[in-house]
């Protein structure tokens, strides 16, 4: 590690979730294990690319995600390195590829927001699908340019097809605001600018715990029955196979993954779902047993086709 004075064992990790997040659970990993970890942050499909792009020659050990389209990327480009079974076996099966190349190591929720003096929850759709027609126009608001929104048009294309999908994306477009971050989605719709905004969970979670500043005009709104809008995105974890510390790397997914790792997730500011059921959010947060989500293949996720849909809209 550039500047390290010792010689102990370290980690390059490609690091696309929250990095308040990672700069909490990374000093743990280093206290149990003595490695030293060295987060370079980006972009899940900004990193994704650079991972492409660098191939054998990636100074990076591990690849952390916000949302596992990203995951599916560099697992095509056949860059991942199979994770040892301690590593994967703490999550259940449906929340990670068959392939064992990656892991998810924590989940959230896709939600409407929505302003309570404005909009009444139960004049809110059954389906995110609905968002689309007329009756939402001027009303509705999202992030397109974020990875966040991008695994939920990923979950609206694998359940609804490609066709169904392009006249989804052109309802919003008619209808919807475009804000860049899901905090000023959030914010949007807290001042009233929009009626409701479709973001994920934590960041209302967040803000109520904080101090309730952006988000005390609005509420959560949850969709069920296996609706896409119920759609629950993953946050990947993987050992590069260009990688020169692959028992290091191993140990510290294993470590995102395991008991102690997935406490410490779930105790953080973060708020989002952890994965290993020996972890869980406390309440006010809903429960993630409560979330009623489509069935998903995470492998079936094709983060590129999303873009250049969302591209041909007009969104990027
Ligand atoms: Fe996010």
């Amino acid at each position: 590690m550039v500047g390290c004075s010792d010689d102990g064992p370290s980690i390059v990790v490609y690091n696309a979730q929250h990095e308040q997040l990672l700069e909490e659970l990374a000093p743990a990993f280093t206290e149990e294990t003595g490695i030293e970890v060295e987060l370079r942050n980006g972009k899940d499909l900004e990193l994704a690319a650079q991972l492409v792009a660098e191939g054998d020659a990636s100074p990076a050990d591990v690849f952390l995600t916000e949302n596992s389209p990203a995951m599916s990327q560099v697992e095509r480009a056949g860059l991942f390195e199979s994770l040892p079974e301690s590593a994967v076996s703490p999550i259940p099966a449906q929340y990670r590829p068959a392939s064992g190349l990656w892991t998810g190591f924590v989940a959230r929720s896709t939600v409407l927001v929505y302003n309570t003096d404005l909009v009444e929850e139960s004049g809110l759709p059954a389906s995110i699908l609905d968002l689309a027609d007329p009756e939402w126009a001027g009303r509705i608001s999202f992030s397109p340019t974020g990875a966040d929104f991008q695994a939920i048009v990923a979950a609206v294309l694998e359940i609804e097809g490609e066709e169904a999908t392009r006249a989804w994306l052109a309802g919003l477009e008619a209808n919807g605001t475009v804000y860049d971050g899901n905090n000023v989605v959030l914010e949007a719709v807290n001042a009233g600018e929009s009626e409701l905004g479709i973001i994920y969970h934590y960041y209302w979670y967040r803000d109520q715990q904080e101090s309730g500043d952006v988000s005390d005009n609005s509420e959560l709104y949850f969709f069920g029955d296996q609706d896409p809008g119920a759609f629950v995105s993953l946050s990947g974890a993987g050992v590069l196979a260009s990688s020169d510390n692959q028992p290091e790397a191993a140990r510290f997914v294993e470590f995102l993954t395991g008991e102690t790792g997935q406490r410490a997730l779930a105790d953080s500011y973060a708020l989002e779902y952890p994965l290993n059921q020996a972890a869980e959010l406390a309440p006010p947060v809903r429960p993630f047993s409560e979330l009623q989500p489509p069935a998903v293949d995470v492998s079936d996720l094709d983060g590129e086709r999303v873009v250049e849909l969302l591209t041909e809209v007009g969104f990027l």
